[in-house]
């Protein structure tokens, strides 16, 4: 993927590398209004104070290591899509992945992560609405922990599975997590639509077939419990 200057400095990260625009509202994209939202979530909260913080990302390293393992591939390219504030890009660059993409609709959580990542960090970032995202390379392996969900409508879940397919590469890998069936109904107020393995399945045939599912208890910092489905699918 090139690196681009960016073309909408309000939607910016300060010197990022690389910024894509913000897409508009088209095939369900939502994104002035997410963007808006997790932005203020971002910037009023700290990292611990949201459900979803872990210290360590140990799950999504064990899956990531996992599948390139199963694939007989090695650490590579890899996008962590909707990455928020997550120590994940910090992790993987130690575990040698490069370059690692950090994909989110808030460029308040991005710039949170360029400032605590060291100079010349193989990270490119780019704020876009998944939705809208349009991706021009291939990707060894792509992760999601708690991003997919919020998608609710049929369109936009398209829309996410078509922007996978393109970034890719046949044979790469894609490791998601959403809240499962008896997950919570909402996340930061927002509704979400909660998966087992055989929706995401289906919702991914025929471009991704399923290598791996598991259920996971994520314990929130204030100890409440919230399932996750976890799947790892190979790019057909
Ligand atoms: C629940 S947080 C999870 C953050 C991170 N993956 C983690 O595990 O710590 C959801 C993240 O997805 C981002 N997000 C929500 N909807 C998005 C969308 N449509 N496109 C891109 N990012 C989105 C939010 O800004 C937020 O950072």
């Amino acid at each position: 993927m090139p690196w681009t200057k960016a073309t909408a400095p309000d939607r910016c990260v300060r010197d990022a590398w690389v910024v894509e625009p913000i897409g508009g509202r088209e095939d369900g994209a939502m994104s002035d209004h997410a963007a808006r939202h997790w932005d203020d979530v971002y910037s009023s909260k700290a990292a611990d104070e949201t459900s979803w913080y872990q210290q360590r990302p140990a799950t999504s390293l064990r899956l990531l290591s996992d599948a390139v393992a199963s694939t007989g591939g090695r650490p590579g390219s890899v996008v962590d899509v909707g990455a928020g504030t997550s120590s994940l890009v910090d992790e993987l660059l130690a575990a040698g992945w490069a370059p690692v993409t950090v994909l989110d609709v808030s460029a308040a959580a991005l710039a949170t992560t360029r400032a605590r990542l060291p100079e010349g960090a193989e990270v490119r970032y780019v704020v876009s609405d998944i939705v809208a995202w349009q991706p021009d390379g291939a990707f060894d392996a792509w992760h999601d922990r708690a991003v997919f969900h919020f998608l609710t409508e049929d369109a936009q879940q398209a829309r996410y599975v078509a922007a996978a397919t393109d970034a890719v590469r046949p044979g790469g890998v894609l490791v998601i997590g959403t809240f499962g069936p008896g997950g919570p109904e909402q996340c930061s107020g927002l509704p979400v639509a909660r998966h087992d393995v055989a929706s995401l399945r289906a919702r991914f045939a025929p471009d991704f077939e399923v290598l791996a599912g598991e259920v996971e208890v994520h314990r929130t910092p204030w100890g409440s419990e919230q399932q996750f489905t976890w799947a790892t699918l190979r790019r057909t």
